[in-house]
C-alpha cells in the first residue's frame, strides 16, 4: 500500500492531462487503471482505500491520492487539470450500503452533486458514471432495454438511478455525460471481491468443492472484469455526438444462478482437478433477477463484450494456480460487507476532515 500510495507525490503532476478514476483502488478500478495507463492516459486515482491500494499499480504517470468524494474541497483539488473523470467510488453493494444507510447515503448521493459540479467547474470535458443495471430491480421483460422503467429494490440500487437524473442535468455541450449500467461483474482483479456471484461460486468450487447456490432461478447478467475496463477506454475515445446524455446497459450473458453454478463446476473440475465439486440449493431474499439487453451500447458504439464467464472462471482458475488469491474463504477484504463493518461508521466519517 505504501508503494503505491506514495506515487502521486513522489511522481508529481502527470504530463499529460490526465483521467481521474474516483474509486479506482477498487475491483474494477485496479484493472481499468494499468489499461488507461497502457493505452497513454495520465491517471489520477482518487480514493479512500477502503479495501487497501496493494492493487494500484506504480508508474510514472499515475497520481494516487487518497481522499474521500465527500470532501468536495480536497476533490476539486485533485480534479483540477482533468478532462475525463471515471466515477466508481461509492458503498458498493447492498449488504455494505445497509449496514449503515444514513452514512451510505453520504457516500453514494448526497456527494453526487457537488462532485459533479465540481469537475463541470474544473473545465472536465467528459464525466462518466458507474451506474448498475440493478436499478431494474425485478423484471420479467424478455430483454430489459434502457427505456424500461426503472423498480430498484434497495437504496444502493435506488440511489444509482437518482445520481443519473442529476448527472443528465449537468449534460451540456462543453460537459459530456456518459452513464453506464454494467452488469455484475467477475474475473479477477489485483483488488479482488468475492461477494460477487459468478466470483463467490468460483471461490467455492475451489476451495469446498462445495457450491452453494441461493436460489437459483434469478436471472442474472455477467460481464467480464476486462470487458468493463474497456468500455470505459472505449467511452473516453468516442466523440461527443456518439456517448452524450448517454445510457447503456453493459452485459455480455444472462443465466440464471443455478446455471452459472454448473457453467462454474465445469470450469474448475476441469482446470483445477481434484473431488467432485457438490451444488447445494438453499433459499435466498435477493430477489434481483432481470435480463438486460446490450444492444444499444453495440449499435451506437460498435462495442460488444468479447469474454465468457467461462474466461472469467478460467482466469480466477489461473491466479489460484499462482497463489494470487490466499485466504480466499477467510480473508475479510475480500468481502465489502465484511471489511466496511470492520471499519466503524466513525472511522469513516473522520475520513471527511
Ligand atoms: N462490481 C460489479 O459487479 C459492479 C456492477 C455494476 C456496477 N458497479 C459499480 O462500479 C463501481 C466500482 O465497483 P467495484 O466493484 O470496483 O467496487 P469496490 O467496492 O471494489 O470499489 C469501490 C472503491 O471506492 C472507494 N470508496 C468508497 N467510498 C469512498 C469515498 N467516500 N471516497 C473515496 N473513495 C471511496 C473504495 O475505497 C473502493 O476502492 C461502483 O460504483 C459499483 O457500484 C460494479
Amino acid at each position: 500500500m505504501a508503494a503505491a500510495a506514495s506515487t502521486g507525490t513522489d511522481g508529481g503532476a502527470p504530463r499529460l492531462s490526465p483521467v481521474l478514476v474516483t474509486g479506482g483502488a477498487g475491483y474494477v478500478g485496479c484493472v481499468l487503471v494499468p489499461k488507461l495507463l497502457e493505452a497513454g492516459y495520465a491517471v489520477v486515482v482518487y480514493d479512500l482505500m477502503l479495501f487497501g491500494a496493494e492493487g494500484v499499480p506504480v508508474h510514472p504517470n499515475l497520481r494516487v491520492v487518497r481522499g474521500d468524494i465527500r470532501d468536495t474541497e480536497r476533490f476539486a483539488a485533485a480534479v483540477a487539470g482533468a478532462h475525463s473523470v471515471i466515477h466508481l467510488a461509492c458503498i458498493s453493494n447492498d449488504p455494505s450500503y445497509e449496514l449503515d444507510p444514513a452514512l451510505s447515503k453520504t457516500i453514494n448521493y448526497d456527494c453526487f452533486e457537488p462532485l459533479v459540479a465540481a469537475c463541470k467547474a474544473a473545465g472536465v470535458r467528459r464525466f462518466m458514471y458507474a451506474s448498475s443495471s440493478s436499478v431494474y430491480g425485478v423484471s420479467d421483460a424478455p430483454e430489459v432495454t434502457e427505456d424500461c422503467p426503472l423498480r430498484p429494490l434497495t437504496d444502493y440500487s435506488r440511489y444509482k438511478g437518482l445520481c443519473e437524473q442529476v448527472l443528465l442535468r449537468y449534460q451540456s455541450p462543453t460537459f459530456t455525460t456518459v452513464i453506464l449500467r454494467p452488469a455484475t461483474v467477475c474475473g479477477y482483479s489485483p483488488r479482488m471481491r468475492f461477494d460477487l456471484t459468478v466470483n463467490i461460486l468460483t471461490n467455492h468450487a475451489v476451495t469446498r468443492r462445495l457450491i452453494t447456490v441461493f436460489g437459483g432461478a434469478q436471472q442474472r447478467a455477467s460481464l467480464h472484469i476486462e470487458d468493463m475496463a474497456e468500455v470505459y477506454l472505449r467511452c473516453l475515445a468516442l466523440p461527443d455526438t456518439l456517448v452524450a446524455g448517454g445510457i447503456f446497459n453493459v452485459g455480455r450473458e444472462n443465466h440464471p444462478v443455478a446455471r452459472l453454478a454448473e457453467l462454474v463446476r465445469a470450469i474448475v473440475e476441469r482446470e483445477m482437478p481434484g473431488e467432485p465439486i457438490g451444488i447445494r440449493t438453499s433459499p435466498t431474499d435477493d430477489l434481483r433477477s432481470y435480463h438486460i439487453c446490450s444492444r444499444r451500447i453495440a449499435e451506437r458504439l460498435g462495442y460488444a463484450p468479447t469474454r465468457s464467464v467461462q474466461d472469467a472462471v478460467s482466469d480466477l482458475c489461473a491466479a489460484f494456480r499462482a497463489g494470487k488469491l490466499p485466504n480466499s474463504l477467510t480473508d475479510e477484504r475480500y468481502v465489502n460487507v465484511k471489511t466496511v463493518q470492520a471499519m466503524t461508521p466513525r472511522l469513516l466519517l473522520e475520513a471527511v476532515r
